[in-house]
């Protein structure tokens, strides 16, 4: 399938849409940049925010550093910054300030810059119905290319793949207020994908949707990922971190952990204090240990249970 994130630059004018620019932080990740690689999509460095009127920053020097094609989780318990971090990451709000603040190349820290990756970096938030605008769902789809000014033909060729990309043919004519939470979700994550991007930053997009509706958006960003976008998943349901290929985890707007998936859940004393469960494998098999059956490593998924158990006898 062709890939969502072509490396066209589309005509005319930035959109308000959901284009936004992200900054990376460049904490060496140890994922993509061999060989002649691209620099981070993502390079954040001592990115710092406060809200008008606020005491305390809501991110108070945050390092970040996403590689073209990853897949990173962003974890932390309510207040911790996560959803402040995908608005900046977005180029949605300005830093109070910064070491180092860029996003597909662009300073975040300059209005232009941010402008320019708001263009390549889409935010999908989690009620959708924020994000639909339209009398239906296909100029929902288009309107970020509307307001790019992209003209007819190529806008409706765009829009023809983004509905068949995300299952929503049959539903181009459908008001969005008349849709299910999944498909809600899937046209606003159409929208935002419509336009070609570079980095996807997703916060909580599955929180308000039923577990079909949790499927269905889980399996459309699983099919991003296999195309290569850069993605930033920011959840709660720890079930949803496994499979990244890093994860951060938040705590009163700093990273407090920032590596592989199991090194996080095996410190469940830091899981714990930052108010986070276990994938629900490792708080079955953690009962397990406390009942004399321990499991190492500790299984993070059913099958790794199921395996782990049929393995200890
Ligand atoms: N609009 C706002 N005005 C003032 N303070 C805010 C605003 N939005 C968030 N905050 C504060 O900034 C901090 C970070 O909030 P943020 O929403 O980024 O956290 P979060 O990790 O996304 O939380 P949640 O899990 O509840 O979504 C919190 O202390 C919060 O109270
Ligand atoms: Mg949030």
């Amino acid at each position: 399938m062709k890939p969502l994130h072509d490396s066209t630059t589309p005509p005319g004018t930035p959109d308000d849409e959901g284009a936004t620019g992200p900054r990376t932080a460049g904490a060496a990740s140890g994922a993509a940049s061999s060989a002649g690689a691209a620099a981070p999509v993502i390079d954040v460095r001592g990115l710092r925010f406060r809200y008008p009127g606020a005491e305390t920053d809501a991110l108070g020097g945050l390092d970040l550093s996403v590689e073209s094609a990853e897949f990173v989780a962003v974890v932390g318990a309510n207040g911790s910054g996560k959803s402040t971090l995908a608005r900046l990451l977005g180029g949605l709000e300005t830093p109070a300030g910064a070491m180092r603040a860029v996003a597909c190349g662009h300073d975040l820290l300059t209005d232009d810059g941010r402008m320019a990756a708001r263009r390549e970096v889409g935010v999908l938030f989690q009620n959708p119905e924020n994000q639909l605008v339209a009398e239906c769902v296909e100029d929902d789809v288009a309107f970020g290319l509307e307001n790019l000014a992209w003209a007819p033909e190529r806008m409706r060729a765009r829009v023809d793949e983004m509905l068949a990309r995300f299952g929503l043919t049959g539903l181009r004519d459908r008001e969005p207020h008349l849709l299910s939470g999944g498909q809600k979700q899937r046209t606003a994550l159409a929208g935002v994908l419509a336009v070609p991007r570079r980095v996807l930053v997703l916060d909580e997009p599955t929180a308000m949707l039923d577990p079909a509706g949790r499927g269905e958006v889980l399996e459309a960003v699983a099919a991003l990922r296999r195309d290569g976008l850069a993605v930033v998943f920011v959840t709660q349901e720890m079930d949803e971190v496994v499979g990244a290929d890093r994860v951060v985890a938040l705590e009163r707007g700093a990273v407090v952990y920032a590596g592989d998936v199991p090194g996080l859940f095996e410190d469940v004393g830091l899981v714990r204090r930052l108010g986070l469960g276990l994938p629900a494998a490792g708080e079955l098999a953690l009962e397990l240990a406390a009942l004399g059956r321990p499991l190492e490593p500790l299984p993070l998924t059913l099958d790794a249970l199921v395996a782990a158990l049929g393995a200890s006898g």
